[in-house]
């Protein structure tokens, strides 16, 4: 919430990474600092199910401590208390309950009683209400009203707000394109409460400027971190003369997962702001 607050002050978002291993935190890591920006490092929940969440935990821990940007660790699209009171445990110092598959009234209650369990650890909450779906999917879901928004906020007491508006998980086949003024709309209707945008990977810049502007305050990229890392370690095997040290093989990855988030920090409008 302290990240969101200077960055509704300033009119940009803060972008939210997530890290899938130690080499992918480092880069984002480094990204972070070289264009002097606070960025949130953000965890699926089947890792904190499985037994990586344990280890990676502490790693990203150990790079928020180490950071000279402000760095904030948060469990993403918690589905339920066993993942958010788990990555609390972790660690984590911001929580996403994702309740946008239940119906309207059972969101709230899931929502409200974690916002209200994480209240006592001074943890905040993310809510995400209509479904952000992937671009798997046969069609999108409703797109969020500002009516049921304003709703959402008072009653579950949520520090910001996904929002469904034109964007999916995972790769598209073709560029989406956002509704930029329903995001007015929902920011004026919840008193400018500050807006989530998921499914930020292979969103044209122009329109991610434009939501920027809008109210959107978090900006998740994922998809294309693991393309980032994963491209690069493709290409490095096909080398002859590539490093068989994991940890010398590793550095390629970790500066394109570098490059690509400074990329999106500029994008956003985070550069400088740490
Ligand atoms: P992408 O994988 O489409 O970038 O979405 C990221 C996201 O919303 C993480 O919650
Ligand atoms: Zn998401």
């Amino acid at each position: 919430k302290e990240l969101l607050e200077v960055a509704d002050k300033n009119g940009f978002a803060v972008p939210a990474f997530n890290v899938y291993n130690m080499e992918s935190v480092m880069g984002v890591l480094k990204a972070a600092e070289e264009a002097k920006a606070p960025i949130i490092i953000q965890v699926y929940p089947r890792l904190m199910k499985e037994e990586t969440g344990y280890f990676l935990s502490p790693i990203i821990l150990a790079a928020a401590e180490k950071a000279s940007v402000p760095v904030c660790f948060h469990l993403d699209h918690g589905p339920s208390e066993l993942e958010t009171t788990r990555s609390i445990r972790y660690g984590a110092t911001g929580i996403m309950l994702d309740g946008s598959t239940l119906p309207f009234e059972e969101n709230i209650a899931l929502t409200k009683k974690v916002v209200d369990t994480c209240a006592y650890l001074d943890v905040q909450v993310e809510g995400e209400l209509g479904h952000v779906g992937t671009t798997k999917d046969d069609e999108m879901d409703e797109f969020t009203t500002p009516e049921d928004a304003k709703r959402f906020v008072e009653e579950t007491g949520v520090a910001c707000l996904a929002v469904a508006v034109g964007t999916a998980h995972g790769k598209y086949s073709k560029p989406p394109k956002l509704d930029i003024e329903r995001i007015e709309a929902i920011r004026k209707a919840t008193n400018n409460t500050a807006l989530v945008l998921h499914g930020g990977s292979g969103v044209p810049d122009e329109e991610i400027k434009k939501a920027v502007k809008a109210g959107i305050r978090k900006m998740n990229f994922a998809t294309d971190i693991c393309y980032a890392f994963l491209d690069c370690c493709f290409d490095e095997l096909k080398k002859p003369d590539r490093a068989i040290a994991i940890d010398s093989f590793m550095k390629k990855p970790i500066e394109a997962v570098k490059e690509f988030c400074i990329s999106r920090i500029k994008l956003v409008g985070a550069e400088n702001k740490a």
